[in-house]
């Protein structure tokens, strides 16, 4: 990845260019009120500016949102908008793309992130994801929790722990427990945390995923579609576990269930086609009375 210099046209500007639009869509003039929403406390995620190019493809445009903490931020967007492209900006996800080069701040409790000698393995521990299709690791139930304490020191466990003496089983026991339980999964893998994770249910899996992230002890956790392979039972459970964690936790989640996105997050982000954001506000807000033409029509499924 590689830092572009550019200026960086505001909302209003942005719009006087051209701007695609997909069947069903309008054209209208971004106003730059409709993003500035306003909540009190400090932001955990200050983004201002933000592009991000694939190439020569500008996939998001000038996008500058406030993210509060101990919340639900929900992402939504029609296919392509750039919604997966954003989540990977927060904890620079996008460094592992060859061709994405990005321009703007991203400040994580008012620390930039994107500026050399961040430490990004801290930076992933403290903001943590889980992907759209569940992801363990082809390993016991309990080992897909405590790799990641692992790898960042803070449990050891195995042979050279047990003969030097640093042996800290029963930290592990402890993290995978409170872990599975956190992520609603334990009362249904307890009596067999050394099975192969392959062998849960997609339910299941994703639940671990979470419980993953979940075991680092990270303070954001991104999740990029984390229901949409799911049966509407696993996605009623994943939709609590959501709301139940950002009593403690920053959480921020794409999804393209409108319903879903109502009933779990405090705060909803609508990007449109092109990479822009066009709206920011409170959920109900949004859902009941959007500023924007485009964000209504998108929101009753005139278009996307
Ligand atoms: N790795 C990549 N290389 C090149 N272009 C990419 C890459 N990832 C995304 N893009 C392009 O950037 C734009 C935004 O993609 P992104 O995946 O962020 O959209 P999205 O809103 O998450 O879509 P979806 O809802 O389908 O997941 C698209 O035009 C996409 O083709
Ligand atoms: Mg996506």
């Amino acid at each position: 990845m590689s830092n572009t210099t550019q200026t960086n046209p505001n909302a209003e500007a942005a719009s006087e260019n051209e701007q695609t639009t997909v069947v069903g869509e309008t054209s209208e003039e971004l106003k730059a009120e409709w993003v500035d929403y306003q909540f009190e406390g400090d932001p955990k995620f200050a983004v201002e500016d933000l592009n991000v190019w694939y190439g020569d493809d500008h996939a998001l445009h000038d996008i500058s949102m406030d993210i509060p903490e101990n919340s639900v931020t929900a992402l939504i967007g029609p296919s392509g908008c750039g919604k997966s492209t954003f989540l990977r900006c927060l904890n620079r996800m996008n460094d592992r793309i060859k061709v994405a080069s990005v321009d703007g701040s991203v400040r994580f409790d008012g620390r930039e992130i994107y500026q050399d000698g961040v430490d990004l393995v801290e930076l992933r521990k403290r903001v943590g994801q889980v992907f759209q299709s569940p992801n363990p690791f082809p390993k016991s139930i309990r080992k897909n929790i405590s790799y990641g304490p692992r790898k960042h020191g803070d449990v050891n466990t195995g042979l050279l722990a047990r003969l030097t003496g640093r042996d800290d089983s029963e930290k592990e026991d402890e993290l995978v427990e409170r872990s599975l339980k956190q992520a609603a999964l334990w009362d249904e893998v307890k009596d067999r945390l050394d099975d192969n994770a392959i062998g849960l249910s997609g339910g299941q899996q994703q639940r671990l995923c979470i419980a993953r992230a979940l075991a680092t002890d990270p303070e954001v956790i991104l999740m990029d579609e984390p229901a949409s392979a799911l049966d509407p039972v696993a996605t009623s459970k994943i939709e609590d576990l959501i709301v139940e964690l950002s009593e403690d936790y920053t959480v921020v989640v794409v999804t393209h269930n409108m319903q879903q996105a109502a009933r779990i997050s405090d705060q909803t982000a609508v990007f449109l086609t092109g990479g822009y954001l066009v709206e920011y506000d409170d959920t109900d807000k949004i859902f009941e009375n959007p500023e924007s033409q485009r964000v209504e029509d998108y929101i009753t499924g005139k278009f996307g």
